[in-house]
Parts: C-alpha cells; sequence; structure tokens
C-alpha cells in the first residue's frame, strides 16, 4: 500500500488523532488481507471513515463503516462526495450492542478505537468473534503501554489522559484479554514501528485536541506509550 495515495484524505478534517492510515499501512504491510470483492470487512470505530476508504480502495471488498461518535448520516455524505458510496455502508452502533448478521465479516479492522470498549476479558469471544466467518481475520491497532511498563498507565498517564487512562494496556496484557477460544487459530500482538511517523503527522494538524497532545508528548506520550497491534487468525 502507498500512503501517498491519500495524502488528500487525510487533514484536520477527517484525522481525530495519530495518522491512522500509518497504523492501517503497518497492518497491511505486515498481514496483507486476501478478500475478493464479494467479501465484507468490518471497519470497527471507523470514526470520520477515512480507515474505511483506504480498506475499501486496498481490498476491493464491501466495508461496513461503524461508528458511535459519528453519525451514518455524515459518513454516507463523505463517502458520496468521495466516489465510494456504492463499496462503503455507514453503521451507527455501540461496539457492545452490535446487530450485523452471524459470521457476516471476512475481516474486522479496527484502529484507535478498540481500545474505548474492549478492555475486558470475554469481549471478543462475546462481541466480535460472533460476526466473523471461518478462516477469518481480524487487524486492530491501538495506543498502548510500552511492554516494561504494563498495568502503570494510571500511575504514568494520568496526567494527560486523566481518568481514561485506565485504556491503555501493554500488548502482552492485550494478549491476554483477547484470550483464546476454539474458533482461533492464533493470537499476536506487538509493539507498532508507525509511532513516531504517526504521531508527527498528527501534532501538525491544526487543531486543540492536538495543541493539547503536544503539551504532553515529550513527557509522557513518548517515554510511555506505543501503538499495539493485534492480529487474530480464525480457524
Ligand atoms: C480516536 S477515534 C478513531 C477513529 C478512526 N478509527 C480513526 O482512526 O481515525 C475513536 C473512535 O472510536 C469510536 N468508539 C468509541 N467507543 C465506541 C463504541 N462503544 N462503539 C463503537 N465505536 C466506538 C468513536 O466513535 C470514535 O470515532
Amino acid at each position: 500500500m502507498n500512503i501517498n495515495n491519500y495524502k488528500q484524505y487525510i487533514s484536520a478534517e477527517t484525522m481525530m488523532g495519530p495518522n491512522s492510515i500509518r497504523i492501517l499501512e503497518e497492518l497491511f504491510n505486515k498481514y496483507p488481507l486476501q478478500v475478493t470483492p464479494d467479501d465484507a470487512i468490518l471497519d470497527l470505530g471507523c470514526g470520520t471513515g477515512i480507515t474505511s476508504l483506504v480498506i475499501a480502495k486496498e481490498t476491493g471488498a464491501r466495508v461496513y463503516a461503524n461508528d458511535l461518535w459519528v453519525n451514518a448520516e455524515e459518513n454516507g455524505k463523505r463517502f458520496e462526495k468521495w466516489g465510494i458510496g456504492k463499496q462503503v455502508i455507514p453503521v451507527c452502533e455501540d461496539a457492545n450492542d452490535l446487530h450485523f448478521k452471524e459470521k457476516q465479516f471476512n475481516a474486522l479492522v479496527s484502529i484507535d478505537s478498540y481500545h474505548y470498549f474492549a478492555g475486558h476479558k470475554g469481549f471478543f469471544q462475546e462481541k466480535i468473534l460472533p460476526f466473523i466467518k471461518d478462516k477469518g481475520v481480524v487487524l486492530i491497532g491501538i495506543p498502548g503501554l510500552k511492554d516494561k511498563y504494563t498495568d502503570r498507565a494510571e500511575e504514568l498517564l494520568s496526567d494527560w489522559l486523566g481518568d481514561e487512562a485506565y485504556m491503555f494496556k501493554s500488548s502482552t496484557r492485550w494478549k491476554e484479554l483477547i484470550g483464546s477460544s476454539d474458533r482461533v487459530e492464533s493470537v499476536k500482538t506487538w509493539e507498532m514501528d508507525c509511532f513516531s511517523k504517526a504521531w508527527d503527522e498528527w501534532l501538525a494538524v491544526d487543531n486543540d485536541f492536538a495543541r493539547g497532545d503536544k503539551r504532553h508528548f515529550e513527557a509522557i506520550i513518548e517515554p510511555y506509550t506505543c501503538f499495539v497491534g493485534i492480529y487474530i487468525k480464525l480457524k
């Protein structure tokens, strides 16, 4: 995947944090999705849908762009404007209570959102797994804690994140939280390489949230946090 193909879409209007397309690029390069135009992919917590656009263009598959804070009408208008209205379906549902069909998706992709709702044991098995087809793949990229600081999020990140610090977990912890199932072949978690680029591109954006993050970057974000990649392969 060549991120330069998407530069025109990566803007203050569409970005909601560190460059999500960088995170997606690393996941796709490491674990390319083998899908066809007849297959369906769920982009869970898609925000303004920029990741859904890239998933659609890179894979050719039908993409269900689900988010909670950004409504489906708003995303639908953006998808029409981007010329992907027929391929990408906007949905607005809580990840805790999705209403898709059983085994509807060949793959699930989730960038910078899974940590908001999935940080407890059993979530993956109960809320996600039923919607994924056999042999399906799950690719997740989220901010987290470096492994050497496992379980120290509240102590180290509260000045930046307040009472949301607990959401940041290390790759070791995420592997435990995803857990196992007789439908799961393998789970891999790791600290991603794209950290510096994704953050640099976000901190350069003219936006109050980016300016807020900039104040904590050197003292907190860079020393203690990373992006955690999660790859799950079903049997
Ligand atoms: C930081 S934004 C990232 C958006 C997008 N994936 C990106 O990388 O640009 C986090 C997203 O998680 C979504 N989210 C948070 N809690 C959710 C929930 N319970 N169900 C579905 N989406 C949720 C929000 O709606 C928000 O758009």
